[in-house]
């Protein structure tokens, strides 16, 4: 039980990563390093009590300093799409850079996943916790404010991996802050997720354009294979022919989620009948991005795997993609002084 340190290699400016292994008192264990705060291994038991790693990654630190699939990552200081990497603030115009075509994606090119932060290890009502902050500087990717950045992990008895995101600026700036886990239920070496079962709740999504951008429209789910409102095969209807799916190459999405923002509540379940386990999502946060894996192509990953298209899936608890165009969805926007809370939990479980 409790947090072990290791050396994690260093960065190329020498700087030493560290890589926690948080243990619950059921034996399984998650690992992160400072490095992007990146979730780099989950590992808990099936159906019949095996332990197996239920989230893509590598094994070493330069993998990760190439990844391009934001493997585990924090993201930040904004996750998801702006279109036209660039925003306006009060009457100002902000540029951030552009690493997606015209457009900003996940932070940028030296987004918070590709930083090194501090890490502690703190008490908390469910024992220890993994501390990571890091200054965001002011003009970093073109962002305004220096924002002071912290995510505390914590792996309970229950097996949830609780995160708890705050932020401060010392000017108005905008924060949205995500982790971008890729799952396997099975196991992250087991190929396919489409025979999972997903459910997402919310009846309603933001559609996008062909730079996979929300276009402000809000729609329903019903009738559309966007419909998760009851667990359903994520490739049960991953190859219709339809409009948002083509755009995407299949689900990559934004959903609303009807909470009230204050405690986390339940956002998206996803049931794997091959080794029984479960993982629920929990969040403060108003949307949820499910991303299938799409641009996955032959990436070799942790103990030789190689992951393919669709090997893993993501759920990104966050601000509408776009947000700051589109007035009517929630406001990323964070006041001078003010502080940024969010709260988003995976709990696993297994079914008989
Ligand atoms: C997010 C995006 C996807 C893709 C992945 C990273 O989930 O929504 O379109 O960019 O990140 O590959």
């Amino acid at each position: 039980m409790g947090i072990e340190r290791m050396p994690f290699g260093k960065t190329a400016d020498g700087k030493e990563v560290s890589r926690f292994k948080l243990t619950n008192a059921a034996g399984a264990y998650v690992q992160i390093i400072n490095y992007g705060g990146i979730i780099t291994a989950i590992n808990l038991p099936d159906r019949e009590g095996r332990l197996g790693d239920v989230v893509l990654g590598y094994d070493s630190l330069e993998e990760y300093v190439q990844d391009r699939n934001y493997f585990g990552a924090i993201i930040g200081r904004t996750a998801n799409r702006t279109e036209n990497a660039c925003f306006e603030l009060e009457g100002v115009e902000y540029k951030l850079g552009k690493n997606e075509g015209n457009n900003h994606l996940h932070g940028g090119v030296a987004g918070f996943n590709k930083a090194l932060w501090d890490a502690e290890m703190v008490g908390s009502k469910d024992g220890e916790s993994l501390l990571l902050s890091y200054l965001g500087k002011d003009g970093e990717e073109g962002y305004p404010g220096n924002l002071q950045a912290r995510v505390r992990y914590t792996f309970t008895d229950k097996n949830e991996l609780v995160m708890e995101y705050g932020a401060i600026s010392d000017r108005d700036t905008v924060v949205n802050l995500t982790n971008h886990s890729y799952f396997n239920l099975s196991g992250h070496q087991s190929g396919s997720v489409l025979g999972h079962k997903l459910m997402i709740c919310g009846d309603r999504f933001t559609p996008i354009d062909s730079a996979l951008i929300p276009s402000g429209e809000i729609r329903s789910v019903a009738g559309t294979p966007m419909d998760f409102m009851e667990l359903t095969a994520i490739g049960a209807r991953i190859g219709w022919d339809d409009g948002q799916l083509l755009h995407a190459g299949g689900y990559d999405h934004n959903w609303i989620l009807g909470n009230g923002g204050k405690v986390p509540e339940k956002a998206a379940e996803v049931v794997d009948e091959t080794s029984g386990r479960v993982l629920e999502v929990f969040t403060t946060k108003p949307g949820i991005q499910f991303y299938s894996g799409n641009f996955l192509d032959s990436v070799l990953g942790k103990e030789g795997a190689l992951y393919g298209k669709r090997s893993g899936f993501c759920l990104e608890t966050q601000y509408f993609p776009n947000s700051m165009k589109h007035k009517h969805f929630p406001s990323p926007v964070l006041k001078a002084g003010e502080e940024y809370r969010s709260t988003t939990i995976y709990r696993f479980s297994v079914v008989a």
